[in-house]
C-alpha cells in the first residue's frame, strides 16, 4: 500500500466536516466509529502500514496519527457542545411553568383596589353638603344616654326607645353609655360647643356609623352610616328644610328623580316627616327591596322641636332650625339600584369592582 492509495487529508477533511455537522451525540457516536473505530479507514490503514518501506511508513504513520488526533479533538470539543446544548434542552423541557398551574387570578399582577362603595357616597355626600355651605362635622360613636336620647327628647321609657335598640357598654361609668343608634345626637354635641363659644348659626353635616340590633335584611344592617344635616339659624323656615332636600336630590341622584315627604313623628324634630324617592330597582311598580310599596325611606327629618333647643340652652324664640338624617348606606343602594345592602359587607370582588 502506498501513501497515494489513502487519501489521508481527503479523509479527515471528510470526517472534520461530519464532525463538525454532527446534531446529537448520539449522532457523533456513529461517527466516532466510522471514522475512528475498528473498522474506519484510518484503522485499516494503520494496519496495512507494515507493508511499506521504513521511511515511507514512518511518514504515513506521522501522518494517520496526526489526522486521528485532529478528529479526536474535534470529536471531544464538538461532544462537549452537542451535550451542553442537550442538556439546556432537557432543563427546559423538564421546567415546571407554574404559570399553567396557578389559577389566573392569582397569576396576574394585584390590582389597585379602591374605596368601598359606601365610603366613595360618604365622600360625594359630604362634597354635595359642602358645596350647598355646610360644614363637616363628627362626633363619638359610643354616646351616653343623655346625648343619643334624653337631650333628644326621648326621655326614660320613652315608646320612641324601642325604635332605637342597641348594644350597651358596661364601662364601669356611673352613666348608661351606648353605641349609638344615629348620628343625630352630634346635633346636641354642635349646640352646646355653638353655646358655649358662642358660634351660632350652624350649618353642618354629620357623616358617621350608627348601630342597631336590626336583623340584616335587603335594606338594613345592624351597622351602617347616617349623615346628619344641622342648620340653626334665625327665621328658618320648613320651606328651607324642603328646598334643602330637593337640591340635595337632585344634586346627588341626578335630575327627574321623584321624592316626598311623608309626615312622621320623631320626638326632636316638630313637625316630622320622611324623606323618601321611588325605588330605583322597580322603578314604583314595587319589589322586594321595597317590600311591594314602590317607595323607599332614605331618612327622617323635620324642624328642631323647641325642647331640644331648650335642653341646650338655646332660645327657641331667637333661633328656629331643621334638621334630617339620611342613610348612607340607603342612598348609595338606591343610587345605584343594588337589590339587597347585604352585599355591601359580603366581600366578593365581583360585586365590589363594579363601583
Ligand atoms: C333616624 O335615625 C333619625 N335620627 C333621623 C332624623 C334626623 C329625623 C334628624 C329627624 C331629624 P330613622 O330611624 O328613620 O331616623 O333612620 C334614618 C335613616 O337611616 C333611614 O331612613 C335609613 O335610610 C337609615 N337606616 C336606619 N336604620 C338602618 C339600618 N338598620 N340599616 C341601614 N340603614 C338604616
Amino acid at each position: 500500500m502506498s501513501d497515494g492509495d489513502l487519501d489521508i487529508d481527503g479523509l479527515a477533511a471528510e470526517g472534520s466536516r461530519a464532525i463538525a455537522s454532527a446534531s446529537s451525540t448520539a449522532g457523533l457516536a456513529e461517527l466516532e466509529t466510522e471514522f475512528l473505530g475498528k473498522r474506519s479507514a484510518l484503522t485499516r490503514a494503520h494496519r496495512a502500514l507494515g507493508g511499506l518501506e521504513p521511511e515511507a511508513r514512518k511518514e504515513a504513520g506521522r501522518r494517520l496519527n496526526e489526522a486521528r488526533d485532529r478528529l479526536v479533538s474535534e470529536l471531544e470539543s464538538r461532544r462537549a457542545e452537542l451535550a451542553a446544548s442537550e442538556r439546556a434542552d432537557a432543563l427546559r423541557a423538564d421546567r415546571l411553568d407554574l404559570t399553567e398551574v396557578i389559577p389566573a387570578a392569582v397569576r396576574s399582577a394585584p390590582g389597585r383596589g379602591h374605596l368601598h362603595l359606601v365610603s366613595q357616597a360618604r365622600a360625594e355626600l359630604e362634597d354635595v353638603f359642602v358645596g350647598m355651605g355646610f360644614v363637616v362635622a363628627e362626633g363619638p360613636e359610643a354616646e351616653t344616654d343623655w346625648y343619643n336620647f334624653e337631650a333628644l327628647n326621648i326621655p326614660p321609657a320613652h315608646p320612641a326607645r324601642g325604635m332605637w335598640d342597641t348594644m350597651y357598654l358596661d364601662l364601669g361609668e356611673p352613666e348608661t353609655v351606648l353605641l349609638r343608634t344615629h348620628t343625630s345626637p352630634v346635633q346636641i354635641h354642635l349646640m352646646e360647643q355653638a353655646v358655649a363659644e358662642g358660634t351660632l348659626p350652624i350649618h353642618a353635616v354629620i357623616p358617621g356609623k350608627c348601630f342597631r340590633l336590626d336583623t340584616p335584611d335587603a335594606r338594613h344592617l345592624p351597622v351602617f352610616n347616617q349623615i346628619e344635616g344641622l342648620v340653626v339659624d334665625r327665621g328658618i323656615t320648613f320651606g328651607d328644610l324642603a328646598g334643602t332636600i330637593q337640591l340635595f336630590t337632585e344634586a346627588y341622584f341626578g335630575p327627574g328623580m321623584q321624592s316626598r315627604l311623608r309626615p312622621a313623628y320623631f320626638p326632636f324634630t316638630e313637625p316630622s316627616a320622611e324623606f323618601e324617592i321611588t325605588c330605583t330597582l322597580c322603578l314604583g311598580e314595587g319589589c322586594r327591596t321595597c317590600s311591594h310599596t314602590g317607595w323607599i325611606e332614605l331618612g327622617g327629618c323635620g324642624m328642631v322641636d323647641p325642647a331640644v333647643f331648650d335642653a341646650v340652652g338655646i332660645d327657641p324664640a331667637e333661633w328656629s332650625g331643621f334638621a334630617f338624617g339620611f342613610g348612607i348606606d340607603r342612598l348609595a343602594q338606591m343610587r345605584h339600584a343594588v337589590p339587597d345592602m347585604r352585599s355591601f359587607l359580603e366581600n366578593d370582588i365581583r360585586f365590589l369592582s363594579q363601583f
